[in-house]
């Protein structure tokens, strides 16, 4: 925390900027799984090994309740394929957390599915243990609440493609501390990029570039049926791969958009998901369900009636009406003010086929629009623009 403090003043001093730049960290895809992550621990200006000490004691070690059924789904679900197994008994090995609770958290896009921000924190955790069985009654207490989150692709003025995003993800003082950039690297060279959470083996916000590349955002989407709940457990306990392992995989082997969309849409899913997908001239929003495509928005075709030059996406299918958008409370004008529409209003306000870097910065800025954001990003496959950062203004009752 010394040094992030130390960071910001040195970034107040020296930048007008109002984001910070993030840690950037090598992963070596060559190296033994389970050392992969051995120089996170030593890089300057984090302390990701206290901070997620701090998630686990806060949270964890003195519930459990908690504990009993978080472990118990991982050691139901069983050990995660060799490869990423390894990297989990690595990070296990080096931060001396127990295996079952970074196996847990590796779940975490998974088991946020069933945790719809409904009214507020407390309600929220009231609504969901209305609805979970019995014996997974305890998960309402899983602290983290997000990824929710704000995508959106745009043509621009200058008619290249653009992908802005908004990582949000509470309690800020945790989240907001384990973030970092990582390039991903096989004989020394890059193959893929993405913003990582320390502790998390899977990619949130990743990107491929190239000629044909691809940038990939994932967003938490909720079941959309009774008995959602059961399907995804069902699918965590037949051992699918964990969603962000697939999407991980995917922008390891495939160089180009079309083939990665097409995975993107087939492969299995253990849970429901969006996946906010970007090229060069073109982008789609993938609404996922665990075995298929429930909805697809591709830019440049007319998603609204009036302008077709962006598509959007937060955590809730807007498009069929989603009434739980309404009740989410996480934007900064509260209930009844959804991200999605204070993102839409300012989007809305430039002229079609006008809007800019800045038009898409000041969106996902905004204040209705911003929630618990820990990270942020604007992409741009073709021009190769990977600008990412967090914001150094936390919420309020947030600042470290
Ligand atoms: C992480 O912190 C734990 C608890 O303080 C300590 O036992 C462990 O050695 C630390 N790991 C590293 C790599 O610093
Ligand atoms: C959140 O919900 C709880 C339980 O319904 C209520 O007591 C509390 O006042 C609510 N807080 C806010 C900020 O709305
Ligand atoms: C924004 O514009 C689109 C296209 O005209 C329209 O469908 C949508 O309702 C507008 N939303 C807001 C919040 O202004």
């Amino acid at each position: 925390m010394r040094c992030l403090l130390t960071l910001l003043t040195l970034l107040t001093l020296f930048s007008s900027s109002t984001a910070k730049d993030l840690e950037t960290y090598e992963i070596n895809l060559d190296l033994d799984p389970s050392v992969r992550y051995a120089g996170l621990f030593d890089l300057p200006n984090t302390n990701f090994n206290e901070t997620v000490w701090k998630f686990y004691n806060d949270y964890f070690a003195n519930d459990a309740l908690l504990t009993d059924v978080l472990y118990g789904i991982a050691h139901k679900r069983g050990f995660e394929n060799e490869e990423q197994q390894a990297e989990i008994q690595g990070l296990s090995d080096m931060s001396k957390l127990p295996l079952p609770f970074v196996q847990g958290i590796q779940m975490l896009y998974e088991l946020q599915t069933i945790m719809v921000p409904i009214v507020n924190f407390t309600k929220s955790a009231e609504e969901a243990s209305k609805i979970l069985p019995e014996e997974y009654k305890a998960l309402s207490r899983i602290p983290w609440r997000g990824p929710g989150c704000t995508g959106i692709i745009a043509r621009a003025s200058d008619n290249t493609v653009y992908h802005a995003r908004n990582l949000d993800f509470s309690p800020v003082d945790i989240m907001g501390n384990l973030v970092y950039n990582a390039v991903f690297t096989k004989n020394g060279e890059e193959i893929f990029r993405s913003q990582m959470v320390a502790g998390y083996t899977m990619v949130i916000t990743g990107a491929r570039f190239g000629d044909d590349g691809y940038a990939i955002e994932r967003n938490t989407r909720y079941a959309d049926h009774k008995g959602g709940f059961e399907e995804m457990m069902k699918n965590l306990f037949s051992g699918r791969n964990l969603n962000g392992w697939s999407l991980r995989k995917i922008l390891e082997e495939t160089d180009n958009y079309d083939d990665a969309v097409e995975q993107i849409e087939s492969v299995e899913y253990t849970s429901t998901e969006y996946a906010i997908v970007s090229g060069v001239q073109k982008g789609r929003i993938i609404s996922r369900n665990p075995d298929n495509v429930a909805h697809l928005q591709i830019l440049d075709q007319p998603n609204y009636k009036e302008r077709s030059d962006y598509i959007i996406i937060t955590n809730f299918d807007y498009f069929w009406g989603d009434v739980r958008e309404w009740f989410d409370p996480t934007g900064g004008n509260g209930m009844f003010h959804p991200r999605r529409i204070a993102a839409q209003k300012y989007l809305n306000n430039t002229v079609e086929g006008e809007i800019t870097y800045d038009d898409l910065w000041g969106a996902i800025n905004d204040k209705g629009v911003f929630a618990d954001t820990i990270f942020q990003a604007i992409i741009n496959v073709e021009r190769g623009v990977w600008d990412v950062s967090q914001p150094d203004v936390l919420p309020e009752g947030q600042h470290m």
